[in-house]
């Protein structure tokens, strides 16, 4: 058995918050494998027995991270920003006719300093959100009963508008602010968990959210002087292993097997944004979203 939860802190490595899990027979596909928390997310997860289906932008990068990591893991090709290669990893998951134990939404792309657009739609908002609810909406037929999925989100949901979702801003041409950006995808994370746990409702399948910490990654590639950024946040920042931890902790703890619709952080369930628990807002958000997927589809 791992540590009990109420023994997991901001200290925790993904490994003492899985200690004596076992995953053994279990299929688990993670996004982002490649890099940072995804890639010891990825390590860690194996590590307990999990078959690991390893999404990444590209197959070579997907297939050298499990090389890396010695993982006899299934490559997968899906660049979230890119609905059509979100869809065939989708088709070539749902081919392999194995049920998913469990999905770690864990890509992501943070602060891009000008407005880029995907679809016509702003790219933090696409990739962050849009990519991981289709991939996940067309996962579910294929979820195991017990399924949990899990959404990595951040403290920066707070930066999101008042309104929470600009729905007459998703292009970012109104107006375009890098954090307020990326602050709107990680918010639409949580509200999409929210929504799911309540389309989950009467299963014992699970969505939750939660906050890895900081930590400093690839993630801040997009940030001007991300080396004084992360500087000041010396005192709160994580190692990798710790950040993975939280995630681990939300997919794997036998303590949480029937907790949804929650937000977590150093390991323990905590408190999002007031707005963050809007379920009016969660509902809209869902419907944009599918009617966004949709849309692209035609
Ligand atoms: N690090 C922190 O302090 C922190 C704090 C709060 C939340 N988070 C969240 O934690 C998650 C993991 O971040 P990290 O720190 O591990 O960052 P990272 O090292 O930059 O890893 C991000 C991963 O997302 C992938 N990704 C980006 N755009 C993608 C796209 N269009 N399609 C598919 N994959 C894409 C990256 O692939 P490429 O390498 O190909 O770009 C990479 O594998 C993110 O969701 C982030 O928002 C991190």
């Amino acid at each position: 058995m791992p540590p009990r939860l109420a023994e997991l802190s901001f200290a925790s490595t993904a490994e003492q918050a899985t200690e004596g899990v076992d995953l053994t027979g279990t299929t688990w596909v993670i996004t982002g494998i490649n890099s940072g928390l995804g890639k010891e997310t990825t390590r860690v997860m194996s590590l307990r027995g999990a078959r690991i289906i390893g999404l990444a932008r590209t197959l070579e990068k997907a297939s050298s991270a499990l090389a890396d990591l010695k993982i006899d893991g299934f490559p997968v090709a899906c660049d979230l920003a890119d609905l059509t290669t979100v869809h065939a990893a989708v088709d070539t998951i749902l081919a392999l006719d194995t049920p998913i134990h469990g999905v770690l939404a864990n890509a992501g792309v943070m602060a891009i300093q000008n407005l880029e657009q995907v679809h016509g739609y702003e790219r933090q908002f696409f990739t962050n959100h849009v990519g991981h609810h289709a991939l996940i909406a067309g996962l579910l037929p294929a979820l195991s009963d017990r399924a949990r999925v899990v959404m990595t989100s951040s403290g920066a949901h707070t930066m999101a508008a008042p309104e929470g979702i600009e729905f007459d801003n998703l292009s970012g041409e109104r107006d375009y602010h890098p954090w307020r950006m990326y602050g709107q995808s990680k918010l639409a994370n949580i509200l999409f968990a929210r929504s799911l746990a309540k389309r989950f409702e009467g299963t014992k399948k699970t969505a939750n959210a939660l906050h890895p910490g900081v930590i400093q990654t690839n993630l801040g590639r997009h940030v001007p002087n991300a080396e004084a950024m992360y500087a000041k946040m010396k005192k709160i920042e994580k190692t990798i292993a710790q950040g993975a931890a939280t995630q681990c902790t939300v997919a794997t703890h036998p303590e949480l097997a029937k907790v949804s619709g929650q937000y977590f952080s150093d390991c323990r369930p905590k408190g999002p944004s007031k707005i963050a628990r809007d379920d009016a807002l969660a509902a809209q958000l869902w419907a944009r979203t599918e009617s966004i997927i949709q849309e692209l589809k035609r």
